[in-house]
Protein backbone atom coordinates (compact mmCIF):
# COMPACT_ATOMS: atom_id res chain seq x y z
CA UNK A 1 0.00 0.00 0.00
CA UNK A 2 1.30 3.46 -0.67
CA UNK A 3 1.57 6.14 1.70
CA UNK A 4 -1.18 8.20 2.25
CA UNK A 5 -0.15 11.88 3.38
CA UNK A 6 -3.07 12.73 5.65
CA UNK A 7 -4.73 9.63 6.61
CA UNK A 8 -3.35 8.42 9.64
CA UNK A 9 -5.58 5.14 9.58
CA UNK A 10 -6.35 3.71 6.39
CA UNK A 11 -8.24 0.28 6.38
CA UNK A 12 -8.90 -1.63 2.70
CA UNK A 13 -11.22 -4.40 1.85
CA UNK A 14 -11.25 -5.98 5.29
CA UNK A 15 -12.41 -9.19 6.05
CA UNK A 16 -12.44 -11.25 9.12
CA UNK A 17 -14.27 -14.59 9.56
CA UNK A 18 -14.78 -16.20 12.86
CA UNK A 19 -15.06 -20.14 11.39
CA UNK A 20 -17.62 -20.03 8.95
CA UNK A 21 -19.18 -16.63 10.41
CA UNK A 22 -18.01 -13.74 8.30
CA UNK A 23 -17.85 -10.73 10.59
CA UNK A 24 -16.19 -8.40 8.74
CA UNK A 25 -17.18 -8.04 4.72
CA UNK A 26 -14.81 -5.61 3.24
CA UNK A 27 -14.80 -2.88 5.42
CA UNK A 28 -12.90 0.45 3.82
CA UNK A 29 -12.44 3.88 5.53
CA UNK A 30 -9.51 6.57 6.37
CA UNK A 31 -9.46 8.43 9.72
CA UNK A 32 -7.21 11.61 8.64
CA UNK A 33 -4.59 13.29 11.11
CA UNK A 34 -6.07 14.72 14.28
CA UNK A 35 -10.13 13.54 13.36
CA UNK A 36 -12.53 11.14 15.70
CA UNK A 37 -14.00 9.12 13.21
CA UNK A 38 -16.84 6.45 14.82
CA UNK A 39 -18.24 3.18 13.76
CA UNK A 40 -21.72 2.78 14.93
CA UNK A 41 -23.74 0.34 14.79
CA UNK A 42 -26.02 -2.64 16.72
CA UNK A 43 -24.65 -5.05 18.80
CA UNK A 44 -22.76 -7.79 16.80
CA UNK A 45 -22.40 -5.61 13.82
CA UNK A 46 -18.55 -6.05 13.81
CA UNK A 47 -17.33 -2.63 15.15
CA UNK A 48 -14.90 -4.47 17.58
CA UNK A 49 -13.59 -7.03 15.76
CA UNK A 50 -12.85 -4.00 13.24
CA UNK A 51 -11.19 -2.27 15.73
CA UNK A 52 -9.45 -5.23 16.98
CA UNK A 53 -8.27 -6.27 13.94
CA UNK A 54 -6.61 -2.28 13.57
CA UNK A 55 -5.43 -2.95 16.85
CA UNK A 56 -3.48 -6.13 15.97
CA UNK A 57 -5.15 -8.32 18.94
CA UNK A 58 -7.16 -10.48 15.55
CA UNK A 59 -5.37 -11.49 12.65
CA UNK A 60 -7.27 -11.19 9.44
CA UNK A 61 -8.19 -12.71 6.62
CA UNK A 62 -7.98 -10.36 3.72
CA UNK A 63 -7.44 -6.86 3.28
CA UNK A 64 -4.61 -4.38 3.91
CA UNK A 65 -4.04 -1.87 7.50
CA UNK A 66 -1.81 1.33 7.91
CA UNK A 67 -0.78 2.98 10.83
CA UNK A 68 0.55 6.53 9.75
CA UNK A 69 1.84 5.10 6.33
CA UNK A 70 3.54 1.81 7.85
CA UNK A 71 1.42 -1.14 6.93
CA UNK A 72 0.53 -3.03 9.75
CA UNK A 73 -1.71 -5.54 8.27
CA UNK A 74 -2.04 -7.02 4.57
CA UNK A 75 -3.19 -10.30 3.27
CA UNK A 76 -1.20 -9.98 0.03
CA UNK A 77 1.58 -9.90 0.33
CA UNK A 78 1.75 -11.05 3.73
CA UNK A 79 2.24 -8.78 6.99
CA UNK A 80 1.38 -9.17 10.28
CA UNK A 81 2.67 -6.47 13.12
CA UNK A 82 2.12 -7.07 16.40
CA UNK A 83 0.02 -4.64 18.73
CA UNK A 84 3.17 -3.41 20.45
CA UNK A 85 4.92 -1.97 17.83
CA UNK A 86 1.28 -0.59 16.05
CA UNK A 87 1.55 2.92 17.88
CA UNK A 88 -1.61 2.79 18.90
CA UNK A 89 -3.15 3.67 22.23
CA UNK A 90 -6.51 1.69 23.94
CA UNK A 91 -8.97 1.96 25.88
CA UNK A 92 -11.65 -0.54 26.45
CA UNK A 93 -14.94 -1.02 28.34
CA UNK A 94 -13.42 -2.66 30.94
CA UNK A 95 -10.71 0.23 31.60
CA UNK A 96 -8.05 -2.81 33.03
CA UNK A 97 -6.72 -0.19 35.78
CA UNK A 98 -4.28 -2.75 37.80
CA UNK A 99 -5.56 -2.38 41.48
CA UNK A 100 -2.46 -2.75 43.29
CA UNK A 101 -0.41 -0.39 41.34
CA UNK A 102 -0.79 3.68 42.14
CA UNK A 103 -2.57 5.79 39.26
CA UNK A 104 1.08 7.48 38.62
CA UNK A 105 2.14 3.68 38.09
CA UNK A 106 -0.46 2.65 36.18
CA UNK A 107 -0.23 5.42 33.66
CA UNK A 108 3.91 4.87 33.52
CA UNK A 109 3.81 1.24 32.92
CA UNK A 110 3.38 1.66 28.88
CA UNK A 111 6.93 3.90 29.02
CA UNK A 112 8.54 1.84 31.56
CA UNK A 113 9.24 -0.84 29.53
CA UNK A 114 11.45 1.32 27.41
CA UNK A 115 13.23 2.02 30.15
CA UNK A 116 16.45 1.47 27.73
CA UNK A 117 15.04 4.32 25.66
CA UNK A 118 13.81 7.20 27.84
CA UNK A 119 15.29 8.41 31.69
CA UNK A 120 13.35 7.77 34.55
CA UNK A 121 13.11 12.09 34.71
CA UNK A 122 11.62 11.49 31.29
CA UNK A 123 9.09 8.93 32.63
CA UNK A 124 7.98 11.23 34.96
CA UNK A 125 7.64 14.28 33.31
CA UNK A 126 5.73 12.35 30.63
CA UNK A 127 3.39 10.48 33.10
CA UNK A 128 2.65 13.92 34.92
CA UNK A 129 1.94 15.24 31.46
CA UNK A 130 -0.56 12.86 31.20
CA UNK A 131 -1.88 12.87 34.14
CA UNK A 132 -2.93 16.58 34.29
CA UNK A 133 -4.14 16.40 30.72
CA UNK A 134 -6.92 14.15 31.99
CA UNK A 135 -7.06 16.37 35.04
CA UNK A 136 -5.82 13.58 37.60
CA UNK A 137 -2.42 15.65 38.43
CA UNK A 138 -4.01 15.83 42.04
CA UNK A 139 -4.50 11.67 42.68
CA UNK A 140 -1.20 10.20 40.99
CA UNK A 141 -0.78 8.56 44.42
CA UNK A 142 -3.93 7.01 44.90
CA UNK A 143 -4.57 2.92 44.23
CA UNK A 144 -6.30 1.64 41.37
CA UNK A 145 -9.12 0.55 43.82
CA UNK A 146 -9.49 3.78 45.20
CA UNK A 147 -11.10 5.31 42.13
CA UNK A 148 -14.50 6.33 41.06
CA UNK A 149 -15.68 4.81 37.11
CA UNK A 150 -15.01 8.34 35.90
CA UNK A 151 -11.50 8.32 37.52
CA UNK A 152 -10.92 5.01 36.29
CA UNK A 153 -11.87 5.90 32.99
CA UNK A 154 -9.26 8.81 32.97
CA UNK A 155 -6.35 6.60 34.01
CA UNK A 156 -7.11 4.39 31.09
CA UNK A 157 -7.30 7.61 28.69
CA UNK A 158 -3.95 8.55 30.35
CA UNK A 159 -2.25 5.49 30.33
CA UNK A 160 -3.52 5.14 26.37
CA UNK A 161 -1.95 8.84 25.52
CA UNK A 162 1.55 8.64 27.66
CA UNK A 163 3.24 6.83 24.87
CA UNK A 164 2.30 9.54 22.36
CA UNK A 165 0.95 7.02 19.97
CA UNK A 166 -0.05 7.69 16.24
CA UNK A 167 -3.71 6.56 17.07
CA UNK A 168 -5.97 6.33 19.73
CA UNK A 169 -8.60 3.51 19.71
CA UNK A 170 -11.57 3.41 22.06
CA UNK A 171 -14.19 0.61 21.87
CA UNK A 172 -17.08 1.64 24.16
CA UNK A 173 -15.24 3.32 26.46
CA UNK A 174 -18.04 5.12 28.24
CA UNK A 175 -20.76 2.24 28.24
CA UNK A 176 -19.46 1.45 31.42
CA UNK A 177 -20.36 5.15 33.32
CA UNK A 178 -23.91 6.20 34.74
CA UNK A 179 -25.89 8.77 32.87
CA UNK A 180 -24.44 12.03 34.26
CA UNK A 181 -21.18 11.05 34.18
CA UNK A 182 -21.34 9.06 31.05
CA UNK A 183 -22.94 12.78 29.15
CA UNK A 184 -19.95 15.18 31.18
CA UNK A 185 -17.38 12.39 29.99
CA UNK A 186 -18.47 12.53 26.14
CA UNK A 187 -17.64 16.42 26.20
CA UNK A 188 -14.17 16.00 28.55
CA UNK A 189 -13.26 13.08 26.32
CA UNK A 190 -13.81 15.21 22.90
CA UNK A 191 -11.85 18.05 24.14
CA UNK A 192 -9.44 16.46 25.49
CA UNK A 193 -9.17 14.48 22.36
CA UNK A 194 -8.93 17.20 20.29
CA UNK A 195 -6.46 19.30 22.63
CA UNK A 196 -4.27 16.03 22.54
CA UNK A 197 -4.54 16.33 18.55
CA UNK A 198 -4.84 12.85 18.83
CA UNK A 199 -6.34 10.70 15.52
CA UNK A 200 -9.32 8.04 16.86
CA UNK A 201 -10.94 5.44 16.02
CA UNK A 202 -13.97 5.27 18.49
CA UNK A 203 -16.41 2.52 18.72
CA UNK A 204 -19.90 2.47 20.28
CA UNK A 205 -24.05 1.39 19.73
CA UNK A 206 -25.05 4.89 21.38
CA UNK A 207 -26.32 7.15 18.78
CA UNK A 208 -26.14 10.62 20.67
CA UNK A 209 -22.29 9.44 21.70
CA UNK A 210 -21.35 8.77 18.22
CA UNK A 211 -23.36 12.43 16.87
CA UNK A 212 -21.75 14.43 19.54
CA UNK A 213 -18.16 13.10 19.88
CA UNK A 214 -17.61 12.28 15.84
CA UNK A 215 -15.99 14.18 13.40
CA UNK A 216 -17.34 11.83 10.91
CA UNK A 217 -19.78 8.59 12.03
CA UNK A 218 -19.89 5.18 9.73
CA UNK A 219 -23.11 3.63 10.31
CA UNK A 220 -21.99 -0.91 9.96
CA UNK A 221 -24.43 -3.25 9.82
CA UNK A 222 -23.55 -6.93 9.52
CA UNK A 223 -20.04 -6.53 9.12
CA UNK A 224 -20.45 -3.62 6.32
CA UNK A 225 -20.06 -0.30 6.53
CA UNK A 226 -23.67 1.85 5.06
CA UNK A 227 -22.81 5.39 5.32
CA UNK A 228 -20.39 7.47 6.74
CA UNK A 229 -20.39 11.35 7.01
CA UNK A 230 -20.35 14.17 9.35
CA UNK A 231 -23.02 14.09 12.16
CA UNK A 232 -25.04 16.44 11.11
CA UNK A 233 -25.18 15.18 7.75
CA UNK A 234 -26.06 11.41 7.90
CA UNK A 235 -28.22 12.20 10.87
CA UNK A 236 -30.36 15.00 8.35
CA UNK A 237 -29.62 12.86 4.97
CA UNK A 238 -29.28 9.05 5.86
CA UNK A 239 -29.07 7.34 3.05
CA UNK A 240 -31.58 4.65 3.72
CA UNK A 241 -34.29 3.83 6.78
CA UNK A 242 -31.85 1.44 8.89
CA UNK A 243 -29.70 4.60 9.34
CA UNK A 244 -32.39 7.14 10.00
CA UNK A 245 -33.64 4.65 12.41
CA UNK A 246 -30.25 3.82 13.85
CA UNK A 247 -29.74 7.61 14.44
CA UNK A 248 -33.00 8.54 15.93
CA UNK A 249 -36.95 8.06 15.50
CA UNK A 250 -38.41 8.75 12.54
CA UNK A 251 -42.16 8.46 11.13
CA UNK A 252 -42.68 6.63 8.40
CA UNK A 253 -45.63 7.38 6.06
CA UNK A 254 -46.39 4.72 3.22
CA UNK A 255 -47.02 7.11 0.23
CA UNK A 256 -46.71 6.73 -3.81
CA UNK A 257 -44.82 9.43 -5.90
CA UNK A 258 -47.54 11.46 -7.55
CA UNK A 259 -45.30 14.07 -9.91
CA UNK A 260 -41.20 14.06 -9.94
CA UNK A 261 -40.33 17.81 -10.50
CA UNK A 262 -37.14 19.79 -10.21
CA UNK A 263 -36.26 20.22 -6.73
CA UNK A 264 -38.88 18.25 -4.97
CA UNK A 265 -41.06 15.26 -5.25
CA UNK A 266 -45.15 15.57 -4.84
CA UNK A 267 -46.30 12.23 -3.20
CA UNK A 268 -49.67 11.03 -1.78
CA UNK A 269 -49.97 9.93 1.78
CA UNK A 270 -53.87 8.53 2.23
CA UNK A 271 -56.20 11.72 1.01
CA UNK A 272 -53.40 14.45 1.40
CA UNK A 273 -50.77 15.88 -0.86
CA UNK A 274 -47.26 16.43 0.64
CA UNK A 275 -43.65 17.73 -0.92
CA UNK A 276 -40.50 16.34 0.06
CA UNK A 277 -36.81 15.84 -1.00
CA UNK A 278 -35.37 12.57 -2.38
CA UNK A 279 -31.38 11.67 -2.92
CA UNK A 280 -32.41 9.53 -5.91
CA UNK A 281 -34.35 9.33 -8.47
CA UNK A 282 -37.99 8.43 -8.27
CA UNK A 283 -40.38 7.62 -11.13
CA UNK A 284 -44.17 8.38 -11.07
CA UNK A 285 -46.46 5.86 -9.42
CA UNK A 286 -43.98 4.43 -7.44
CA UNK A 287 -44.82 3.33 -3.82
CA UNK A 288 -42.15 4.88 -1.80
CA UNK A 289 -41.64 5.97 2.14
CA UNK A 290 -41.60 9.13 3.33
CA UNK A 291 -39.65 9.96 6.55
CA UNK A 292 -40.02 12.83 8.54
CA UNK A 293 -38.12 13.24 12.29
CA UNK A 294 -40.48 14.09 15.07
CA UNK A 295 -38.22 17.16 16.39
CA UNK A 296 -38.62 18.14 12.60
CA UNK A 297 -42.77 18.51 12.72
CA UNK A 298 -44.58 21.21 14.47
CA UNK A 299 -48.16 21.40 15.68
CA UNK A 300 -50.25 24.65 14.79
CA UNK A 301 -54.22 25.05 15.74
CA UNK A 302 -56.72 26.50 12.95
CA UNK A 303 -55.64 26.98 8.93
CA UNK A 304 -52.66 26.11 7.99
CA UNK A 305 -50.84 27.57 5.05
CA UNK A 306 -48.02 25.39 4.62
CA UNK A 307 -47.29 23.54 2.06
CA UNK A 308 -46.97 20.15 4.09
CA UNK A 309 -49.98 19.70 6.43
CA UNK A 310 -51.53 16.95 7.75
CA UNK A 311 -55.01 16.51 10.14
CA UNK A 312 -54.13 14.89 13.63
CA UNK A 313 -55.41 14.58 17.18
CA UNK A 314 -53.20 14.56 20.07
CA UNK A 315 -53.50 11.13 21.73
CA UNK A 316 -50.85 11.46 23.98
CA UNK A 317 -48.42 14.30 25.54
CA UNK A 318 -45.25 13.71 27.20
CA UNK A 319 -43.96 16.93 28.81
CA UNK A 320 -40.11 15.74 29.55
CA UNK A 321 -38.65 19.77 30.92
CA UNK A 322 -36.96 21.35 27.36
CA UNK A 323 -39.82 19.55 24.81
CA UNK A 324 -43.06 18.00 24.81
CA UNK A 325 -43.58 14.72 22.93
CA UNK A 326 -46.58 14.12 21.13
CA UNK A 327 -48.25 11.24 20.27
CA UNK A 328 -51.03 12.11 17.31
CA UNK A 329 -53.38 9.99 15.32
CA UNK A 330 -53.40 10.51 11.94
CA UNK A 331 -55.67 8.52 9.92
CA UNK A 332 -55.98 6.02 12.99
CA UNK A 333 -52.56 5.59 13.16
CA UNK A 334 -49.74 7.12 15.08
CA UNK A 335 -47.15 9.87 14.35
CA UNK A 336 -44.72 10.98 17.01
CA UNK A 337 -43.82 14.78 17.46
CA UNK A 338 -41.55 16.60 19.39
CA UNK A 339 -41.80 20.39 19.95
CA UNK A 340 -40.71 23.03 22.21
CA UNK A 341 -42.79 23.27 25.89
CA UNK A 342 -44.19 26.54 24.94
CA UNK A 343 -47.63 26.21 24.37
CA UNK A 344 -49.15 22.35 25.20
CA UNK A 345 -52.11 20.73 23.29
CA UNK A 346 -53.84 18.96 25.48
CA UNK A 347 -55.18 15.38 24.44
CA UNK A 348 -57.76 15.55 22.40
CA UNK A 349 -56.78 18.96 20.66
CA UNK A 350 -57.19 18.48 16.62
CA UNK A 351 -54.20 20.62 14.97
CA UNK A 352 -52.34 20.36 11.73
CA UNK A 353 -49.12 19.13 11.19
CA UNK A 354 -46.76 20.89 9.56
CA UNK A 355 -42.89 20.10 8.12
CA UNK A 356 -40.85 21.41 5.75
CA UNK A 357 -40.22 20.55 2.64
CA UNK A 358 -36.23 19.67 3.20
CA UNK A 359 -37.19 17.84 6.31
CA UNK A 360 -39.10 15.21 4.40
CA UNK A 361 -36.83 11.91 3.51
CA UNK A 362 -38.46 9.77 0.60
CA UNK A 363 -36.95 6.28 -0.14
CA UNK A 364 -37.58 4.09 -2.37
CA UNK A 365 -39.84 1.27 -1.74
CA UNK A 366 -41.71 -0.74 1.09
CA UNK A 367 -39.22 -3.51 0.85
CA UNK A 368 -36.69 -1.05 2.69
CA UNK A 369 -39.19 -0.02 5.49
CA UNK A 370 -39.96 -3.93 6.32
CA UNK A 371 -35.81 -4.28 6.62
CA UNK A 372 -35.91 -1.51 9.31
CA UNK A 373 -38.92 -2.61 11.18
CA UNK A 374 -36.45 -5.80 11.58
CA UNK A 375 -34.25 -3.66 12.91
CA UNK A 376 -35.68 -1.72 15.06
CA UNK A 377 -38.34 -3.08 16.45
CA UNK A 378 -37.09 -6.84 17.13
CA UNK A 379 -36.58 -7.28 20.81
CA UNK A 380 -33.08 -8.56 21.73
CA UNK A 381 -34.27 -11.90 23.04
CA UNK A 382 -36.00 -12.78 19.81
CA UNK A 383 -32.44 -13.52 18.87
CA UNK A 384 -32.18 -11.19 15.83
CA UNK A 385 -30.65 -7.69 15.57
CA UNK A 386 -30.54 -5.71 18.98
CA UNK A 387 -32.32 -2.24 19.09
CA UNK A 388 -29.04 0.44 19.93
CA UNK A 389 -28.90 0.80 23.42
CA UNK A 390 -30.12 3.93 24.61
CA UNK A 391 -30.60 5.06 28.38
CA UNK A 392 -34.31 6.88 27.34
CA UNK A 393 -37.00 4.57 26.95
CA UNK A 394 -38.26 4.60 23.07
CA UNK A 395 -41.97 6.31 23.03
CA UNK A 396 -41.92 4.76 19.55
CA UNK A 397 -44.53 2.66 17.99
CA UNK A 398 -42.73 -0.39 17.18
CA UNK A 399 -43.54 -1.82 13.32
CA UNK A 400 -43.40 -5.21 14.36
CA UNK A 401 -44.99 -6.74 11.11
CA UNK A 402 -45.99 -4.00 9.76
CA UNK A 403 -47.58 -3.88 6.55
CA UNK A 404 -47.47 -0.40 4.78
CA UNK A 405 -50.80 0.98 3.06
CA UNK A 406 -51.26 4.00 2.07
CA UNK A 407 -52.99 4.35 5.10
CA UNK A 408 -50.34 3.48 7.50
CA UNK A 409 -47.76 5.42 9.27
CA UNK A 410 -44.98 4.09 11.82
CA UNK A 411 -42.08 5.79 13.81
CA UNK A 412 -39.23 3.80 13.99
CA UNK A 413 -35.75 4.46 15.81
CA UNK A 414 -34.83 4.98 18.97
CA UNK A 415 -35.62 8.73 20.97
CA UNK A 416 -32.68 10.70 21.37
N1 LIG B 1 -13.85 -14.64 19.15
C1 LIG B 1 -15.00 -14.81 18.49
N2 LIG B 1 -15.40 -16.02 18.05
C2 LIG B 1 -16.52 -16.20 17.36
N3 LIG B 1 -17.37 -15.19 17.02
C3 LIG B 1 -17.04 -13.96 17.43
C4 LIG B 1 -15.85 -13.70 18.18
N4 LIG B 1 -15.79 -12.36 18.43
C5 LIG B 1 -16.90 -11.83 17.88
N5 LIG B 1 -17.65 -12.77 17.27
C6 LIG B 1 -18.90 -12.57 16.55
O1 LIG B 1 -18.66 -11.62 15.53
C7 LIG B 1 -19.74 -10.69 15.42
C8 LIG B 1 -19.21 -9.30 15.58
O2 LIG B 1 -18.78 -9.15 16.91
P1 LIG B 1 -18.25 -7.75 17.47
O3 LIG B 1 -17.66 -8.00 18.82
O4 LIG B 1 -17.36 -7.12 16.47
O5 LIG B 1 -19.60 -6.93 17.58
P2 LIG B 1 -19.85 -5.43 18.05
O6 LIG B 1 -20.37 -4.69 16.87
O7 LIG B 1 -18.64 -4.90 18.71
O8 LIG B 1 -21.05 -5.60 19.09
P3 LIG B 1 -21.27 -5.01 20.59
O9 LIG B 1 -21.95 -3.68 20.41
O10 LIG B 1 -22.16 -6.01 21.22
O11 LIG B 1 -19.93 -4.90 21.25
C9 LIG B 1 -20.75 -11.11 16.48
O12 LIG B 1 -21.75 -11.85 15.87
C10 LIG B 1 -19.94 -11.94 17.44
O13 LIG B 1 -20.75 -12.92 18.04
MG1 LIG C 1 -18.16 -4.44 20.71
Amino acid sequence: MTRTGESTLVVRALNKHYGAFHAVRGVNFDIREGELYTLLGPSGCGKSTTLRCVAGLEHIDGGDIAIAGTVVDSSAPPVFMPPNKRDIGMVFQNYGIWPHMSVFDNVAFPITVWRSKVSRREVVRRTEEALAAVKLDHLSGRRGTELSGGQQQRVALARALVARPKLLLLDEPLSNLDATLRESMRMELRRLQKNVGITTLFVTHDQTEALSMSDRVAVMREGVIIQEDAPQEIYSKPSDLYVAGFLGRVNCFAAKVNTVHRDYVSVQVGSGTLHARSQRAMHEGARVVLAVRPEKMSLRQGESSAVNSLPGVVAEVSFIGEAVDYRLLVDGTSVIVRENARVIFPVGTSVRIEFDVDDGLLYEDEVAAAKVSQVSAVDPADGKLETPRTTDTPTTTPMRNQQFSLRKTATIGQST
